[in-house]
């Protein structure tokens, strides 16, 4: 949610000349997956600040920088922007200037007092040209350092930072460059994150290291509530009231060839292809020879596990439907009680946990701002928390007690896919693990589903191979104006992922529904040509669950509804009565989500390609939201 990038270099550096535009710019690129309703750069160089910002994705930024190119520099900030104060404009888009145009600043975060400030700011003759917060936090910055004493010299940005700071409510990372300061980048962070990458005579900061992975694998992590100086060859960190801390440091492992496209014409299109090789990966060494599950890699004890009382899942959007599947699993397996949790609903619900209580926090980029806080008030509460997590060294696995990698790898498309099919098979290891520890009398049928997910890679390649036939009926359903899912089970959870998906790639309304629930008010909706997708429950693994689909499905077509069926291969009962079925291999019942959630994010790809969206940056979204 908003990618902030920062470059200090050597002024004397021949090579140097177009060094900190060229850093910006590609640290903007790899970053725009964090925002791109407008993108923005300051440079400042000997002749002061120059800015250049556009409202829209980043290649508009690109193209004015060619038509209009900036003097050279040695120091720049950039900002790839996701709006929340103000709509996406040039005049909203971020670096703010203040103090004359001495002083140019890029934010991150949400400041919830700016409102307040703005007013007292106005009345002390302040004028404002922009809707955001930031130019609020930038003409506060800009006070500070007009009221502190000139004689603190090279100190006085960052001490003009701590004194801002000290004011600002909510989250925020800043970067600010000042033209009285050339060769100097000072930043600060209260929640939204910031890296430090230090390189030979240049320094870097980045919302993530991506920013930076290109030039050096030396980062420092900037904590909560601290500020950092950046040369091009020192770094100092201070926290807010001034006292120096030294910086986590830390080695980048990035691998930046798998943030290409690698021939397909999407991020989204290779990402949903290498679901197979990122569940084989997340199970890997999860497995022992004798066909057991083993977290030793996880630093969770085994002796709190089996005192367990209570399982809260807190989590967001996609991921919060893999907790639902998790809910699921670990009641039928493991015979302890779930709760699943919206994240930004849960601390605001007095929850009840305790010492015994495993909160299992799920987010893909362990940086969602609702999960990070819930996390920290489940801590507070004296609950236990496990983060289920894609991200190295995020803000939310560092923050927990113990933490699950997925390895799905870095996923670009703003919508996720691998992400979500690697924390499913997340959950049920986890849930598999708990039902071997606590030995609740369901043994055989563990051994069974551990088998059976061993095998779940081949199945889900087969289940791809289907993409022509789901291709030609993306090419028939382009037009809908809704579509709605529904499922029972397990299936329910990946009724509301299919429609989620729906929604953000190719902006058609879907709905996600129980099964069951349709007939308590949702089959008002129904009529002809309306198209229901329904996730069909197996008929052998789960008779009575495909019996009432059945029913559900009759009472669909009595209406004269158009019903697509996601179903398990031979079921020649859905055959009869849907108008198109998908089929897929069979499997263990709470394994299903792995293979049935496929075809739907496939469908809703290539509706989205048929109506001619960007399936890699669907409108409005962001990949990590670092705003509560
Ligand atoms: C939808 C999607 C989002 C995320 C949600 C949580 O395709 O990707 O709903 O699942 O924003 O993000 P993480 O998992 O990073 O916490």
């Amino acid at each position: 949610m908003c990618g902030i990038v920062g470059y200090v270099g050597k002024e004397d550096l021949a090579w140097g000349e177009h060094r900190a535009v060229g850093v910006v710019m590609g640290g903007l690129r790899r970053l725009e997956y964090r925002g791109y309703d407008s993108a923005g750069i300051a440079l400042l160089g000997r002749e002061g600040i120059n800015v250049r910002k556009k409202a829209g994705k980043l290649g508009n930024l690109e193209d004015a920088l060619t038509s209009n190119p900036l003097p050279s520099a040695h120091v720049g900030i950039g900002h790839t922007r996701w709006a929340t104060h103000g709509a996406p404009t040039d005049g909203n888009a971020h670096p703010h200037l203040a103090d004359h145009g001495r002083l140019a600043v890029v934010h991150n975060g949400i400041i919830e007092n700016s409102a307040l400030l703005k007013r007292q700011l106005e009345a002390a003759g302040h004028a404002f040209s922009s809707d955001t917060d930031t130019e609020v936090a930038a003409a506060l910055l800009a006070d500070a350092y007009r009221t502190l004493d000139p004689e603190v010299a090279d100190d006085r940005l960052a001490e003009a930072m701590r004194v801002a700071c000290a004011k600002l409510e909510g989250s925020f990372t800043l970067l600010a460059v000042h033209r009285d300061h050339p060769g100097l980048i000072v930043a600060a962070r209260r929640n939204s994150p910031l890296v430090i990458g230090r390189g030979e005579g240049e320094n870097f900061l980045g919302s993530d290291v991506a920013a930076f992975a290109d030039f050096t694998r030396y980062a420092i992590e900037l904590g909560q509530d601290q500020v950092v100086s950046l040369t091009s060859d020192k770094v100092t960190i201070t926290d807010f009231s001034g006292a120096e801390i030294q910086g986590q440091e830390f080695h980048v492992d990035w691998d930046p060839s798998a943030v290409t496209k690698d021939g397909y014409p999407s991020f989204m299109a290779k990402e949903i292809q290498e679901q197979p090789d990122a569940v084989r990966r997340t199970l890997q060494g999860k497995v022992d020879a004798q066909g057991r599950i083993t977290l030793a890699d996880t630093d969770i004890e085994a002796d709190f596990l089996m005192g367990l009382k209570k399982v809260i899942v807190i989590a967001c959007g996609t991921a919060s439907y893999s907790g639902q599947i998790a809910k699921y699993a670990i009641e039928r397996w493991a015979r302890v009680p779930v709760e699943v949790d919206l994240a930004h609903e849960f601390r605001y619900r007095s929850p009840m946990l305790d010492q015994h209580t495993l909160v299992l926090a799920i987010s893909q980029s362990g940086e969602t701002m609702d999960t990070l806080m819930a996390v920290r008030y489940a801590r507070e509460q004296g609950a236990r928390v496990l983060a289920v997590c894609n991200t190295p060294g995020a803000t939310i696995p560092r923050e927990s007690d113990a933490v699950f990698y997925t390895q799905a790898g870095p996923e670009v498309a703003v919508a996720s896919t691998k992400a979500f099919l690697t924390q499913v098979t997340a959950v049920l290891i986890l849930a598999l693990y708990l039902a071997q520890l606590r030995d609740v009398g369901v043994g055989a049928e563990i051994g069974d589903a551990v088998e059976e997910l061993r095998g779940i890679p081949e199945k889900v390649k087969q289940v791809l191979a289907s993409e022509r036939q789901i291709k030609d009926l993306a090419g028939a359903l382009a037009g809908a104006p809704a579509v709605l899912f529904i499922g029972r089970h397990v299936g329910y959870p990946v009724a509301l992922e299919g429609a989620l998906k729906l929604k953000e790639l190719a902006y058609t309304h879907a709905e996600g529904f129980a099964a069951g629930e349709l007939k308590h008010g949702p089959i008002a909706l129904l009529e002809p040509g309306q198209v229901v997708v329904v996730i069909v429950p197996s008929p052998i693994g789960s008779p009575i669950l495909h019996a009432k689909t059945m029913s559900t499905i009759q009472e669909i077509k009595a209406r004269g509804a158009t019903i697509i069926g996601i179903a398990e291969e031979g079921d020649s009962v859905v055959n009869t009565w849907a108008d198109e079925v998908v089929a897929l291999p069979p499997t263990h019942p709470l394994l299903a989500p792995l293979l049935t959630t496929v075809p739907l994010q496939l469908l809703a790809a290539h509706i989205a390609l048929a109506r001619g969206m960007d399936v890699d940056q669907p409108r409005n979204l962001a990949k990590s939201v670092t705003v509560e």
